[in-house]
């Protein structure tokens, strides 16, 4: 049994999510997580709120709460929609955690040990109209890199630069948009980056399989213009964790945090200590998955994000950990992801463009959402969601195939049969083609899902369905059963056995409906098809089962022209 390890870009605290953010990072690693689980590896799947930082002081004052009121209020929300979203977390943390706090402050310690921080005295933008200082969002401009007008003081959102507020060209403050501001000059710490060029260059030299997507950008960050730059890892906020060495006072770091990327990676690490002492685990526990030097070497670490996390997953956390000269585990695959557009734009936070995690499932259950996401996954370019392309992919793949199938077997079968799988009859050659393909095309699917290549383990899924489907539409027990009552019972408890295998295949995808697949067929069993041919005998003759109800409804035009209409605006 392989251990695995998974963490997926854990969301801002900022709000609720749209579905952009869903099929950039937490969506894809839960069916990553959930296939894993499903071959019966040991997985570690861990998420967490990121709470710190300008997205969440600027949340709060906008909601009129204390940012620590709203962080609380706000993780309640996301962890409830995350559930409702079928999303298996191990543990679901906060940033803002005690486990962070300490642990952020423990990596600190170790770099400035290592002699890796360098303090330094800088010039920052303030506003005179805020009486504070703008770091990061606190200031908007124009891109220096691409001209983007609404740039934000810490990256650019079009072209993933990583900026410092006084790059921005024509800034103003986010806070009340004045534009009187100044330079003043402050003290910082940088984590000294550039130091460890070389060592992190070799590092991803390593990871030769690693999608071009995230290694271009490792690259160029690493060797473009003047190279790898040292990062300030603090800023002057009230809000975040507070500036120490371990548990020792920073002189001069009074009353500063530390910045929000620099303590926002480490909670990976300190959620799986918050879930070890949520249910009174030792410590042993959480360090056999991150600790090599206590039993992690063995774990297979996987990161999901999207495009505009990788410099941070490639070079600043990376830089943390081996800067540190601890053992902790290091990523061994990351999987990024490009952006998902919405109808003809861009799915927008602070605009509240596109759909949003609480809305989709207002109006359709999470399986449906699920697919057409996992299946559109904008994985080797951006993709675009349309409510056109969307109620196609419902009522063709969900409804025409997965649903139609499971519905016209159970139904034949009760009213020919009765509500068990019947008995009598042999495979024949029709039936050991199907198994044949079903087994090259299982093997197929298993490889994507290896790969992580989400929309080829789709296609693969897709494409098992269909050939169940037309099975059943050559071997048409409806006409056998005249003749050859049975032949058509082999016919009909091969079909009622595919809907087992379907349900474990599906899983991953669409756990809802897949438990709902293995309930008619009223069976606990969810063993990996590894012999498709035994799998397929798995329901036995004579096993009760009943028919479900329809599992997945059109999409109509009306519905869909009413929510093309509905969700054209921007919500508030
Ligand atoms: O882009 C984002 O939504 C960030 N909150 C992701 C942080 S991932 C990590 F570093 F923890
Ligand atoms: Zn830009």
């Amino acid at each position: 049994m392989a251990r695995i390890l998974i963490t997926s870009a854990i969301p801002y605290i900022n709000g609720i999510k749209h579905l952009g953010n869903l099929i950039g990072s937490q969506l894809p690693a839960d069916l990553y997580a959930r296939y894993q689980r499903g071959r019966g590896n040991e997985v570690m799947f861990l998420c967490a709120t990121d709470e710190h930082g300008t997205p969440a002081e600027l949340a709060a004052a906008k909601a009129g709460k204390p940012v620590a009121d709203y962080c609380a209020d706000m993780y309640a929300v996301q962890a409830d929609i995350a559930n409702r979203f079928g999303l298996s977390f191990d543990h679901f943390g906060r940033s803002s955690s005690d486990q962070n706090k300490r642990l952020t402050q423990h990596f600190a310690g170790k770099l400035d040990e290592a002699g890796l921080i360098r303090e330094v005295s800088e010039k920052q933008v303030y506003s005179n109209a805020d009486g504070r200082f703008l770091p990061d969002r606190y200031i908007e401009g124009t891109c220096p890199n691409c001209g983007y007008d609404r740039a934000r003081g810490d990256q650019c959102e079009n072209c993933t630069k990583q900026l410092d507020p006084t790059d921005l060209i024509e800034p103003r403050s986010a806070i009340s948009g004045s534009t009187d501001l100044e330079i003043r000059e402050t003290k910082h710490l940088y984590l000294r980056q550039s130091a460890m060029k070389d060592q992190l260059d070799a590092w991803i030299d390593s990871k030769a399989d690693w999608p071009i997507l995230t290694t271009s950008i490792a690259k160029k960050w690493l060797h473009d213009g003047d190279g790898l730059q040292d990062r300030g890892i603090t800023r002057d906020l009230d809000w975040g964790v507070p500036v120490k060495k371990g548990d020792q006072d920073w002189p001069g770091m009074e009353g500063k945090v530390f910045y929000v990327w620099f303590d926002a990676p480490i909670e990976y690490i300190a959620c799986a200590k918050e879930w070890a002492d949520a249910s009174g685990k030792p410590d042993a526990e959480w360090e056999r998955w991150w600790r090599t030097d206590k039993g992690a070497d063995d774990v297979r670490y996987v990161q999901f994000m999207g495009k505009d996390n990788v410099p941070f997953h490639t070079l600043s956390f990376p830089a943390t950990i081996l800067g540190s000269g601890e053992p902790w585990k290091m990523v061994d695959h990351l999987k990024s992801f490009n952006y998902l557009n919405y109808d003809g734009g861009q799915f927008s936070t602070s605009q509240g463009r596109g759909v949003f995690m609480d809305q989709a499932l207002e109006i359709l259950p999470a399986d449906y959402w699920r697919w057409w996401l996992l299946s559109h996954a904008p994985e080797s370019s951006d993709s675009e969601f349309t409510w056109e392309n969307f109620q196609q992919s419902v009522n063709k793949d969900l409804a025409d195939v997965l649903g139609n199938f499971v519905s016209r077997i159970t139904k034949f079968c009760r009213s020919k049969f009765s509500e068990a799988v019947p008995e009598g009859g042999t495979f024949g050659d029709r039936e050991q083609e199907l198994i044949a393909e079903l087994t090259r095309r299982v093997r197929a699917y298993e490889g994507f899902m290896e790969a992580m290549e989400v929309r080829k383990s789709a296609q693969e899924l897709r494409a098992i369905w269909v050939a169940g489907n037309e099975y059943l539409q050559s071997a048409a027990p409806w006409s056998t059963f005249k003749e050859d009552p049975e032949q058509a019972a082999a016919q009909v408890r091969l079909g009622l056995n595919l809907i087992r295998l379907y349900a474990v295949l599906s899983a991953p995808f669409i756990p809802e409906t897949s438990a709902r697949m293995l309930s008619a067929m009223n069976t606990l069993d969810t063993s990996w098809p590894d012999q498709v041919a035994e799998a397929l005998e798995a329901l036995p003759a004579g096993h009760a089962f009943t028919v479900p109800d329809v599992l997945f409804a059109k999409i109509t035009d009306e519905q869909r022209e009413d929510w093309e209409t509905r969700f054209a605006g921007t919500r508030i």
